[in-house]
């Protein structure tokens, strides 16, 4: 039997989600809610997705817009064995009493406190500790990215410290707000909330992190100084990545400068919305001194955590025990690693 799922908030995540779960043979998605009868919620229609107001007082306004709506969010909780609360970073702890009280199990998304689901998921470093819980939150797209590449170089050759400078995109490309327009804005918070988030994944790890936000919407960048527990080669560190799912190597060589072309590539892949799932390691931007590893890599940010979200279901629904298995079930029905 297929597991039931839900989508609270149908933004840049939520909308992803909806089409990733709908792409697995082990899921139904039994609705998406929206607040407003924007085109996202009539492309949702149009592509059969249930359609569920969050409020009961909104269903007037899509109804005025030819819209067919299925209920409000109560009504979905009714039908779902889980929910996917990507609504914006804040409002998914008010709706935690909500899903409790329906006994729906639900994963939040990074701009929650881990302390709101108390597990904090990666598929590739943690897929047990969702074992069958609850309540869980997939961690942030920065969080992933780092925890993508440093827990395969943890595992095969060790990472003592990690110093690491996130160039972080201002706004999403189709946010109407965001950083300004012709200005770098360095985080004066110092170090930043990013190095403790991946400690809710790798806790043994030494981390600290800095950030500026770039008047730039394509991706994040980071640059990731990691002192090693042994004096390797570059070429030792390429072996701990070529293998893991979810890491894509790319070349400056082969003219992948920057993001720009990074994106481009994934549009050149055909992938859906011209998205990168995987987080982008240049190959030949890698430098070992003594043993310290120097490394950059870009995170697609509206796309790297959604197959995240697929397996995290698994793990929370006991749907399949071996994380590996999961990871490449979701891979192969997104495209990932094609
Ligand atoms: N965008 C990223 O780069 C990114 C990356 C990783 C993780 N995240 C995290 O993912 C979560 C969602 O972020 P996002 O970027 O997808 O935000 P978003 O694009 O603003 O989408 C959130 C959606 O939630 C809906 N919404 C707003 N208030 C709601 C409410 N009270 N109840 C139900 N739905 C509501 C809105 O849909 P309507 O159109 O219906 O109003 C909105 O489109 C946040 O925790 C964020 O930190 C974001």
């Amino acid at each position: 039997m297929k597991v039931r799922v839900g989508i609270n908030g149908y933004g840049t995540i939520g909308k992803r989600v909806a089409s990733a779960v709908a792409a697995q043979d082990d899921m139904e998605l039994v609705g998406v809610t929206k607040t407003r009868p924007s085109y996202e919620a009539h492309l949702a229609c149009a592509a059969g997705y249930p359609l569920y107001v969050a409020r009961p007082e909104q269903v007037a306004d899509f109804e005025k817009d030819g819209l067919k709506v299925e209920g409000t969010l109560d009504d979905l909780m009714e039908k779902v064995d889980i929910v996917v609360d990507a609504t914006p970073g804040g409002v998914g702890e008010a709706y935690r009493p909500l899903y409790e009280k329906a006994g729906v199990k639900a994963i939040f998304q990074g701009g929650e406190d881990h302390g709101l689901a108390g597990v904090s998921f990666n598929a590739y470093a943690n897929y047990s500790e969702a074992w069958g819980a609850n309540f869980a939150r997939v961690v942030s797209c920065n969080t992933t990215g780092l925890v993508r590449t440093l827990f395969p170089l943890d595992r095969d050759i060790g990472v003592k410290r990690v110093s690491a400078t996130l160039v972080r995109r201002g706004a999403d490309p189709s946010d109407n707000k965001g950083s300004a327009l012709n200005s770098l804005e360095p985080s004066l918070k110092l170090p930043t909330h990013h190095g403790p988030d991946v400690q809710t994944i790798m806790p043994w790890v030494e981390i600290t992190t800095m950030a500026v936000k770039a008047p730039t919407t394509l991706m994040h960048l980071h640059c990731i100084i990691a002192d090693l527990k042994k004096g390797v080669k570059e070429s030792d560190v390429l072996a701990a990545w070529k293998d893991v799912p979810r890491v894509k190597l790319v070349s400056g060589k082969q003219g992948i400068k920057g993001t720009a072309n990074i994106m481009e590539m994934a549009k050149d892949l055909d992938r859906p919305r011209g998205d990168l799932m995987e987080i982008a390691v240049w190959q030949d931007g890698i430098k070992i001194v003594g043993s310290t590893l120097y490394y950059y890599q870009a995170v697609h940010q509206e796309s790297d955590v959604v197959p995240e979200n697929v397996d995290c279901i698994r793990s929370m629904m006991k749907m399949e025990p071996d994380a590996a298995r999961s990871i490449k079930k979701t891979d192969d029905s997104l495209g990932i690693g094609k």
